[in-house]
């Protein structure tokens, strides 16, 4: 499952760092690829020649080599690393990362570092209890790096209580669930997922609607219950076969924005993430003529007031531990209008679709999708069936629970 990823390790100064060797060999083992930076004083734990072996490349701590003059790039090993895993996190190089501090090649890597940053603390009991460490490692995580939270047990004090490194085979498994998320964190979470058009009617035969055929919301939801979550699945009429697991509300009859968003509400509460793929009417007749409307006018106007915002309402209320995740179709600007509507609307992440791609969006079997996150990093598929494209969207979400 780790085939090919490549994982930069960055060992610090502990006495947990022995455990490193172990856990390079079981990432080989894996057929990972495997570079290991080390710190000055994680050479007085483990050497870098036992490191280099087992991974199959040097080692790299310093930041040029005073001999030949040749410069190690953090920028570079930032970029080419799939995971960059601190471990052991000392407290000492904790509060560098915390706090922005470059000074050796293991923090520099971090802050040029683009992919996922997992950190295993290992130190002493009372140091893990610390306000001081407690803070970095907040402060770290709110950054959006990923806490393998240290364990319990006999620390190398001779003292019993949290502070020991993560296991080798636990570090494993985080790293196996970032890159495979089948072995799925999904499993169990409460979803709901809004789909396919809303109609709003002007007379009792005529309405207001959209291109929306709802594939794409059908697809993620699907791909959502193969990986074992429950889905709420609201939807304006649609005519694609729907998995029977989904509790599905409203696909048979019409649906306005207003309905959808009155049942939406009733779940805000006790979901964890929300999907909103709806093509959900923006605004909506002030009237509905109670008859079919004549033409005896040479010009017929319109009036319309507009309708709740079934995600912006979400975004206002939603808990730390809930996300939601949005859609944008766009004709123009796409990047900048969909990055508005991800601040907006507070979404954790949206989903871009262009007019301008062929062969995607309304009614297509395929789609070409780009993924914004909250950090506005950007992330473009290729053109691809609206099942594989729900697979690619499905693993992002299952980044974000990381
Ligand atoms: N959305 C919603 N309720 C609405 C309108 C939109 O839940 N009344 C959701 C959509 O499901 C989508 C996101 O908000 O996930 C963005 O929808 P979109 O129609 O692209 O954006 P709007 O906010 O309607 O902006 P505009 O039409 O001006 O582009």
């Amino acid at each position: 499952m780790l085939e090919n990823k490549k994982i930069l390790i960055g060992v610090c100064g502990g006495i947990a760092a022995y455990k490193i060797a172990t856990l390079v060999r079981l990432l080989i083992k894996k057929n990972a690829i495997v570079k290991v930076i080390m710190t000055e004083s994680a050479k007085d734990f483990i050497t870098p020649l036992t490191l280099a072996t087992l991974s199959k490349n040097a080692v790299e701590s310093k930041f040029f080599n005073s001999e030949n003059g040749v410069w190690t790039n953090h920028v570079d090993l930032g970029l080419w690393a799939d995971a960059y895993l601190i471990a052991p996190a000392t407290a000492n190089e904790l509060a560098k990362m915390a706090s922005g501090i470059s000074e050796n090649l293991l923090t520099a890597t971090y802050l040029s570092a683009r992919c996922k940053v997992f950190f295993c603390p290992a130190m002493d009991l009372d140091m893990y209890q610390h306000p001081a460490v407690k803070s970095n490692i907040e402060k770290l995580i709110s950054y959006g790096n990923k806490l393998i939270p240290a364990e319990n047990g006999e620390l190398a004090s001779g003292l019993f209580g949290e502070g020991r490194m993560a296991e080798p085979e636990t570090i494993t498994n985080y790293l196996e669930t970032y890159f495979n998320p089948k072995n799925s964190n999904l499993k169990n979470k409460k979803i709901l997922l809004t789909a396919g058009p809303t109609q709003e009617s002007i007379d009792p035969v005529r309405y207001i609607s959209n291109h929306s055929t709802g594939k794409m919301g059908i697809a993620i939801a699907n791909e959502l219950k193969e990986r074992g979550a429950e889905v709420i699945f609201i939807s304006g009429a649609i005519s694609e076969p729907i998995l029977k697991t989904l509790k599905v509300i409203n696909i048979e009859k019409n649906i306005t924005a207003e309905e959808m968003y009155e049942v939406s509400k009733k779940y805000f509460s006790q979901i964890d993430i929300a999907i909103f793929t709806a093509a959900v009417a923006d605004y909506s007749p002030k009237e509905i003529s109670n008859e079919k409307i004549k033409k005896n006018e040479d010009e017929f106007t319109i009036s319309f007031k507009k309708n709740k915002d079934i995600a912006l309402e979400f975004g206002k209320i939603k808990t730390k531990n809930q996300l939601s995740i949005g859609f944008a179709l766009e004709t123009n600007n796409e990047i900048l209008n969909a990055k508005s509507k991800l601040e907006k609307k507070n979404f954790d992440m949206i989903i871009l679709n262009s007019m301008k791609n062929e062969n995607a969006t309304f009614g297509y079997d395929t789609n070409k999708v780009s993924v914004i996150n909250k950090n506005l990093e950007e992330i473009h598929f290729d053109l691809k069936s609206k099942k594989e494209v729900a697979n690619d969207i499905v693993n992002e979400i299952e980044k974000l629970l990381l």
